[in-house]
Order: structure tokens, then sequence, then C-alpha cells
């Protein structure tokens, strides 16, 4: 019965890894998949979540049982709190549900289904280029995919124009689908001024905000200024959805942890979204994973773990940003053609590069260089040691 099935292709991102681990060869690089490595190219499990952990082995009084359908109370207030800030209007009114979720995916999916079955207008608005994820997230959701105009070729920067002009004329009420920061994967974000003129020609038209924040404090090293447009749209009094992940902010990629939070207009209305949430996540997985949340829980209570937490995110952060530097600095000493400033202008973990995906398919046959067929480099992939090869496989892609 099921001999008509045809082979379906790999993912464009996680195929990526699927191939580097099928090459044999002693150079080669996995600049695909978005996920931290030290300088010596290893994964990276931090030392407060290490610590987070013995303390919840030896806490004897832990059990099994399952979640609650929104998950771990103290961990969704603590994400709130984390995404919204200590002191937010919102959360003290009490107009923000939150329910953990399957970390960034999870919590986008839940959202998409949400407004699919409850808000009157059925489309999402998602930028020209996202996250390959998104346009099936939201299709299978029950939304209606459209596309706005975000980053331009010609500057690698972002194409304000553009995104004003697909934002005005979408139809009122549509759903829009912004990158908190750290934009994947051009690494291009709006400035603070930018995102006001975003905010009020949304609220102006009624758009719904439905915020991605999968890379906080992994931009800018700061977990405040990466949350700034989510808590400038939330500051106005709207409503606001919000997809949070801590796949790389703790580094807790295969705990698949993440939230979702919904801020609406008054309390009342907030305890009808959730309960409606709760119908949304039972039939799909009924209740969440109790470890990931746990380790969150953990760390985000403790003023020690935080604080701590805070130093090695900023470490991380700083990483990334060197290896920006040593890149575009490599390029230039070989006078690789091209003018490579947005290497170090671009922020977060990716640099779109501008390579083609002819270029991209040489630099992984001769190179052995893995990335996504955009021209998406993972910067925490790189280390000191691996920037000579990547600048040795850039030039010679540039000039051949
Ligand atoms: C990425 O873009 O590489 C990450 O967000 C990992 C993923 O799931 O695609």
């Amino acid at each position: 019965v099921f001999s008509h099935i045809v082979r379906a292709p790999e993912d464009p991102i996680l195929g990526v890894t699927v191939a580097y681990n099928k090459d044999t060869s002693p150079m080669k690089l996995n600049l695909g998949v978005g996920a931290y490595r030290t300088e010596e190219g290893k994964p990276l499990v931090l030392n407060v979540v290490r610590q987070a952990e013995q303390l919840l082995v030896n806490d004897r009084s832990r059990i099994k049982e399952y979640l609650p359908i929104t998950g771990l109370a103290d961990f969704n207030k603590l994400s709130a709190k984390l995404i919204l800030g200590a002191d937010s209007p919102a959360i003290q009114e009490n107009r923000v549900t939150t329910v953990q979720c399957l970390s960034g995916t999870g919590s986008l999916r839940v959202g998409g289904e949400f407004l699919a079955q409850h808000y009157h207008q059925r489309t999402i608005y998602i930028p020209q280029p996202t996250w390959g994820n998104h346009t099936k997230i939201f299709a299978l959701a029950g939304l209606s995919v459209k596309s706005y105009r975000y980053y331009d070729p010609a500057t690698r920067g972002l194409h304000f124009q553009g995104l004003l002009e697909d934002l005005g004329s979408a139809p009122s009420g549509a759903i829009v689908l912004l990158h908190a920061c750290a934009h994947n994967p051009t690494g291009v974000d709006p400035t603070k001024d930018q995102w006001e003129q975003i905010r009020r020609l949304m609220r102006s038209k009624g758009l719904l905000p439905f915020f991605d924040s999968a890379y906080q404090g992994f931009a800018s090293g700061s977990l405040d200024t990466d949350a700034q447009s989510v808590r400038m749209f939330v500051a106005d009094g709207g409503e606001v959805l919000v997809a949070q992940s801590y796949a790389k902010n703790m580094g807790l990629y295969g705990e698949r942890v993440g939230a979702l939070s919904i801020v609406c207009r008054n309390a009342d209305v907030t305890s009808r979204v959730e309960s409606q949430l709760k119908l949304v996540i039972r039939p799909m997985y009924s209740n969440p994973p109790i470890h990931g949340a746990s380790i969150v829980a953990t760390i985000l209570k403790d003023r020690n773990l935080y604080h701590e937490w805070t130093l090695e995110l900023k470490a991380m952060a700083d990483r990334i940003i060197r290896m920006r530097q040593q890149l575009f600095d490599a390029l230039r000493a070989k006078g690789t053609p091209g003018d490579w400033s947005h290497i170090i202008k671009q922020i977060g973990m990716f640099t779109f590069t501008g390579l083609n995906k002819e270029q991209v398919a040489f630099m992984t046959k001769e190179y052995h260089i893995y990335m996504t067929s955009d021209g998406r480099i993972s910067m925490a992939g790189l280390s000191s040691r691996t920037v000579p090869h990547l600048t040795d496989a850039i030039h010679a892609a540039v000039t051949r």
C-alpha cells in the first residue's frame, strides 16, 4: 500500500548535516545548521546547565508526573518576564498567557493553529527571505502564507521601503511574522527607529504582530537589547504573540524547550485565550516534556545561576562577533574581490554571504564546506582555526 510513495527531499537546513556526516574528508566543515560550536569545533553544554541538572538530580522530591497541558508554571512565568521585562505592565495586569511548547517551532505551530481557528484574518505575512521552516509551519497550521520584502541583495541590507510598502498594502488585520532580533538567514535587523515606524504602520492598519524570538541575548550579548522590538509593541497596549526558543541562548537544542506568549487587551480575554490554547495542545502532544523546562526555570529563578548564564551567553555572542571580524580581515588580506563589510555589519548567528548556489556547491565539492544553498553560513560553527580554510574556499569560489 505504500509502494507509490516517492522519496522526499532532505530538509534544506538539517539535510546539510546529513550530507556533512557522510563526508569522510578530514577537512570537512559544517556551517549549515545554526548550532554553537567552541573554538575547538565542539558542541557546548553551558556550565549553568550542568549545574542546574545537578540540582535537579539531587532533588529527591522531583517526580515524573504529567505536566499540565500548558506546561511548567514557573517556567512560563519566568519566560514571559525574560522576553517582556521583569516590570512589564502587561504581566502585572494579567494580560499575558504563556504556554510551554516544543522550542521555537512548536511555539510557532501552536500559535499558528490557534490563530487559524480563532482569529478573523487567516493571512500571515512572512519576510522574504525567512527561516525555511516558517512557510511550512504556518501553511500546515491552516494559514495562508504571503511574503513581504525584507532583504535587498543590492545593499545586502534591509529593504525598508519595500517592507513598508508591502505591509502598507496588506489587508487590515493580517498577521505579520517578525524576527525579534538576529534575522535568520540574513543577519539584518531594523534599527530602533525603523522598528518604531513598523510598529506605527502595523498598529494603524490593525496588523497582528507574531514575533519569533530565537536568539535573545545571542545577537548583541544583552537579553534586554535583543528583546527591544517585542517590548516596543507590547508597550502600546495592543495584542502581540511571541514564540521563544531556548535552543540557542541556553544551548538546549535537543531538549526542545520554548514558550508561546499571547499578550491580550485584558485579563478576562487572556484567560479565555489560554483555555483555547489548551484545546490546541491537548490533541497535538497532550502536554510538554518536563526536563528542559525544569533546567530553564532553575536557572532563571536563581540569582547566581542567572548571572552566570548572562556571562556565558555574552561569551558565545562575543566569540561569534570575533569570527565575523576574523573572516572579514582574512578576506581583505587575501584581496578577495567584493565588498565583504556585510560580514561585520550583520548580526546574530548567521552571515548571508551573497554567494550563489553554484558557488556554494563548488565550496562543498572542492573544500568540503557545508552550508545552506542560499549562501548562509553559521558563524557559530567557525573558529580561528577554520577561518583560513573558509577564506580560501570563498576566494576560489568568487574568482573562478
Ligand atoms: C537554523 O536555522 O539553522 C536553526 O534554526 C536550526 C533549524 O532548526 O533549522
